[in-house]
């Protein structure tokens, strides 16, 4: 059934990984997977610098890019609790509840596209959306500029950041930076060390996991250097979840390209970190990782994965949690009395 299988001809990483040929294992899943690069990744048309990055710090923290002054990128992606907000579903401007669930932005940059649909190409386009969404920050591009011009701060670290800029305090740069920070939210894990050469990065129970993660096709969608986040696939590709996983209002890639084919289709979720960011799915209904995981086996590969099974695998994906970034609290620039008021 998978390219994995027919690669592997008749053996099975099953048999590898009992055998206790970590190095065979590796070479299997250095065909599917990819280790975290060791240095912050190169962003297109964006150098990243020190600058850049100390000011997308104070921008992803600021809760005065939001309409309210309430809300800043950490309230739904919380660097405190692996980047997302332990909600099924964000609340944001004004209390409302958002329609979906909030991904982590840890390693977001290595996303292939962004968001549960992919409609954003890349982080700096995505940062442009929350600042605008009604039910995130509801703010404008324009009160986010006069925000930022009206703290002397604020201009001194954009021209920093942008040097040779004129007009260096724009929503693309803003962006940029915004984009420039998250790329340095990355999470070297257990797993990493094992594609390393590490043999002993991943228990023995981890290793079966994820032979059975290879074996049993769950590589197929979820593979890459963010074990997923690369390709979309119909959610109930083999049979369909229930009402209460897969709201039948939420159509995912539908919206974006108003294909039929697109109806309820979503980007294979990235898997990194993955047991820090319960509730899981795009409606985040779902709290228990074995749960999601024996989901995944009956909607996507027609498969009743037994408890043992699960049990291994959640094993596995549990040495894709990495190291969380050490985050200090940033110092922001004072307000004047030329900032705009909050509203709403
Ligand atoms: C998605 C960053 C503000 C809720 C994302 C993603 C990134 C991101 C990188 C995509 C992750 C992925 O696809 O794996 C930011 C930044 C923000 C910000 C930089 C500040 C400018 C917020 C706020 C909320 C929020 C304030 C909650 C009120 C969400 C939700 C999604 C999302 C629900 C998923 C949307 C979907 O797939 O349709 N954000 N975010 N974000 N964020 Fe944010
Ligand atoms: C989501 C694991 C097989 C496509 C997820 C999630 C997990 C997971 C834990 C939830 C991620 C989150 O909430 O952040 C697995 C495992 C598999 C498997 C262990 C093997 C047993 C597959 C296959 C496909 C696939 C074969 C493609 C045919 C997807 C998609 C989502 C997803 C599209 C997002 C669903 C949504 O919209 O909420 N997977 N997966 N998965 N997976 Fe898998």
């Amino acid at each position: 059934t998978s390219i994995w299988k027919i690669a592997l001809g008749t053996a099975s990483a099953m048999a590898l990984a009992s055998s206790a040929s970590a190095s065979e294992l590796r070479d299997y899943a250095l065909e599917m997977f990819a280790a975290l690069p060791s240095t912050i990744p190169a962003l297109k048309d964006n150098p990243v610098t020190p600058q850049k990055i100390d000011l997308g710090k104070a921008l992803f923290f600021d809760p005065r890019m939001s309409a309210s002054g309430v809300f800043s990128c950490n309230s739904c992606h919380n660097l405190a609790t692996g980047g997302d907000d332990n909600m099924p579903t964000s609340i944001g401007h004004g209390w409302q509840k958002g329609p979906r669930n909030s991904p982590t932005v840890l390693n977001a940059v290595f996303n292939e596209a962004q968001f549960w649909d992919g409609r954003a190409a890349d982080l700096a386009e995505q940062a442009k959306g929350p600042v605008q969404a009604g039910v995130e920050m509801a703010n404008t591009p324009a009160n986010v500029v006069a925000t930022l011009n009206s703290m002397p701060q604020y201009q001194e670290w954009f021209k920093a950041s942008f040097p040779g800029e004129d007009d260096p305090v724009t929503f693309d740069n803003f962006a940029k930076a915004i984009e420039a920070y998250e790329a340095t939210l990355i999470t070297p894990a257990p797993f990493d060390a094992f594609l390393n050469g590490d043999d002993n990065a991943l228990t023995d129970e981890q290793k079966e996991g994820l032979a059975l993660f290879m074996d049993t096709g769950c590589a197929s969608c979820h593979n890459g250097v963010n074990i997923g986040g690369t390709g979309y696939f119909p959610f109930g590709l083999i049979e369909k979840p229930g009402a209460d996983v897969l709201p039948p209002d939420d159509r995912g890639r539908f919206a974006v390209t108003e294909t039929a084919d697109d109806s309820y289709v979503f980007r294979a979720a990235p898997l990194r970190n993955i047991d820090q960011t319960a509730p899981y799915f795009h409606s985040g209904k779902v709290w228990d990782l074995k749960v999601a995981v024996a989901i995944m086996g009956t909607s996507q590969l027609g498969t009743e994965l037994n408890d043992d099974e699960v049990d291994k695998i959640v094993a596995f994906l549990g040495s894709l949690t990495g190291e969380m970034p050490q985050v200090t609290y940033p110092v922001l620039p004072t307000e004047t009395l030329d900032t705009p008021r909050p509203t709403g």
